[in-house]
């Protein structure tokens, strides 16, 4: 398992945050430091892939308590696409909270390979600065990070 918060591969791009807000490069400042994108980087490093999107899954799980408080907000539609749901963990709440509802998880290609769907939940793999799965109401759950 690999620890993000420790990694050299992923906190050493720190060290060069003033380089990186200084440049006028379009990299991300892991992409500068590394001359690879993150995204690229774990697709070729199965190992941080498979640590990021459990970290991110673990993250996710979240979403039950603001189920509770929120649910409003998803009552009345048919469907729903979460783009870049990585493994497909907040999808998964809401299509059991709402069985109803047609969830879609839409991320690379190689991270949703292989996941199963359910009688609401699949899975789509693209990118979506080409084109995302059409549905009701668009989910884009985020992280901050650089
Ligand atoms: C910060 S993670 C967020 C995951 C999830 N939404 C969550 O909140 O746990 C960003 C996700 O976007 C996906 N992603 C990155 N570039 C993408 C692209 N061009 N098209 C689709 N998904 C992408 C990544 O694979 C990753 O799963």
């Amino acid at each position: 398992m690999v620890k993000y918060a420790t990694d050299p591969v992923t906190m050493g791009p720190l060290n060069q945050l003033k380089a990186w807000i200084y440049g006028e490069d379009n990299l991300s400042l892991f992409g500068m430091a590394k001359g690879i994108e993150f995204w690229e980087f774990l697709n070729i490093n199965p190992k941080y892939q498979k640590s990021f999107n459990e970290a991110m899954a673990c993250d996710s799980k979240m979403i039950n308590l603001a189920l509770r408080s929120c649910g409003l907000v998803f009552e009345g539609l048919e469907s729903i696409v979460d783009v870049g749901g990585g493994i497909g963990t907040t999808a998964k709440i809401i299509s059991e909270a709402f069985p109803k509802l047609k969830c879609i998880v839409f991320d690379l290609p190689q991270v949703v390979e292989n996941l199963l769907a359910t009688n609401n939940l699949s899975f789509v793999g693209g990118d979506m600065f080409k084109s995302i799965p059409k549905a009701h109401a668009v989910l884009l759950k985020v992280h901050v990070y650089i």
